[in-house]
């Protein structure tokens, strides 16, 4: 095996998105564009992952953890060729060197690798693309009776006949580094932009009778590049689709391929049911036969075999149990732990609490920082009152407890094993095995009381 460099080429301005943060680190799936190139390069073994950056570069350097990438700073964008010069000191003096563009984040690893098998010692390679219009983009030139790339020119720069090619360069190549560490310091500014063009290494090559091979994508949008929003978001929808179509291939049923958004991992058993305009982020695990509402956003969430999850609800960092039955319009926030058969029901907020088997809460309620036992009822209006202005504490419900609506547990508290809270309590003391515990006022009866009526003024 030759050893294996990767430039990505991150320097650029990106002017055109109009925007305070560096292009790279626009977000495409919810992860920046240049950590999908980094992670696609990873996917190479490489032996060195060299990111040249410029502009608004340090912003970009901190906000990637990195072990295994060296950063190379272009001070000043002068063109492609000049930032590989600036990563040229980080390159072997063997080996092979692959040219990665830091805003074309879809390139495939298996259209890579066989980028990487067209390339030898001695021969360079570029990934090419047949396009309807392009305008804008380099043009290979090759020669008319051998078939064989002589040049790439760049649009400014192209004769009218070479603006008709429709190959166009893709930017990614492959270059011995052999003779990139020759040609790097050839290359010159004098074409219409005085950018120092990486593609002239492409006629150097040809002039030295060095072999140009090029391979083409699988897919037109592995070689999409993002210059503004309006293609960022074109790309988004490139990339939900690939993800839409890879979970239907597995059998995950969706109404609509076009209304989901996974950013990050969206791991499906079988039988699983996706309604339109779900929001996966972080890692979501669904088990077999779980069934999700349109308007559903989950983050970081295991789902149990059988569950429901009814329309418009939120739920972040927890662990749902089999056959549970969540929302409509439930939030459950970090730190909940649900067992199997627990319902949760509309405008039901749940925080960092564990609730055990078959107990439910169905209707407008807080729980927040609890522990409940199996078969219990909270009632609707519940409220678990767990921060005294300064400090958190914590509600126990123990097994079979029955909260009646609209009370006030306020924590500390104990609510043993079978006790019933009558409606309307404000609960502040622990509550005995087995009783009926309410806490009241009287209710009386006015009759020589009147309703209040509107003065004349
Ligand atoms: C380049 C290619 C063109 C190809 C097109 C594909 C050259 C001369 N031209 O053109 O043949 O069709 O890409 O999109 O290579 N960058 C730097 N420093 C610089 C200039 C650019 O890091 O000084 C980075 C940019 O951040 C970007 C990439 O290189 O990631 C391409 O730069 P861009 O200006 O878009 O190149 P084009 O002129 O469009
Ligand atoms: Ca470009």
């Amino acid at each position: 095996m030759l050893k294996l460099n990767v430039v990505i080429l991150a320097a650029g301005a990106g002017k055109r998105m109009q925007s305070l943060i560096p292009k790279v680190m626009h977000k495409l799936g919810g992860i920046p564009l240049l950590m999908h190139v980094i992670n696609t390069a990873r996917q190479l073994k490489p032996d060195r992952i060299c990111i040249v950056i410029g502009h608004g570069g340090e912003l970009v350097r901190q906000s990637i953890v990195d072990t295994d990438l060296v950063w190379a700073i272009q001070e000043h964008q002068l063109g492609t060729g000049h930032a590989v010069m600036q990563a040229q000191s980080y390159l072997d003096k063997e080996g092979l060197t692959l040219i990665l563009y830091g805003d074309v984040p879809l390139v495939s690893l298996d259209t890579l690798q066989r980028l990487i098998a067209a390339t030898q010692e001695k021969r360079c390679a570029l990934l090419s693309a047949f396009v309807e219009d392009p305008s804008g983009y380099g043009r290979i030139v090759r020669d008319p009776e051998t078939k064989a790339i002589t040049a790439i020119v760049e649009q400014k720069d192209a004769t009218l006949d070479q603006q008709n090619i429709c190959e166009i360069n893709t930017g990614i190549m492959l270059i011995p580094n052999v003779f990139l560490h020759q040609w790097l310091p050839k290359i010159e500014n004098n074409n219409v932009q005085c950018e120092y063009y990486l593609t002239d290494i492409i006629a150097m090559a040809v002039k030295e009778g060095i072999l140009v091979d090029s391979k083409q994508p699988d897919y037109y949008w592995e070689v999409m590049g993002v210059n503004n929003k309006r293609q960022l978001a074109e790309l988004e929808r490139v990339f939900q689709l690939e993800r839409a179509n890879k979970l239907m291939e597995r059998g995950v049923y969706l109404t609509d391929p076009a209304r989901i958004d996974i950013r990050g991992e969206l791991i499906c058993g079988l039988e699983v049911e996706i309604d339109i305009n779900c929001v996966f982020e972080g890692i979501v695990n669904l088990h077999n036969n779980v069934q999700i509402g349109p308007n559903c956003i989950l983050r970081n969430v295991i789902v149990g075999e059988g569950t429901i999850i009814a329309p418009y609800s939120l739920i972040e960092d927890a662990k749902i149990g089999a056959k549970c039955r969540i929302g409509p319009y439930a939030r459950i926030r970090p730190g909940t732990i649900l067992f199997e058969e627990v319902h949760i029901g509309n405008f039901v907020e749940v925080k960092n609490s564990r609730i055990a088997p078959r107990s439910k809460a169905n209707h407008l309620s807080y729980v927040g920082d609890s522990i409940i036992g199996e078969n219990v009822n909270i009632g609707a209006g519940t409220i678990t009152c767990n921060y005294d202005g300064a400090n958190k504490h914590q509600t126990i419900i123990e097994d079979d407890v029955f909260v009646g609506s609209d009370t006030q547990l306020v924590a500390p508290i104990k609510i043993s094993k079978g006790s019933t809270i009558g409606a309307g309590s404000t609960i502040t003391k622990d509550t005995p095995e087995g009783a009926l515990t309410l806490s009241r006022t009287r209710q009386v009866s006015y009759f020589e009381w009147k309703r209040p009526t509107k003065t004349k003024s």
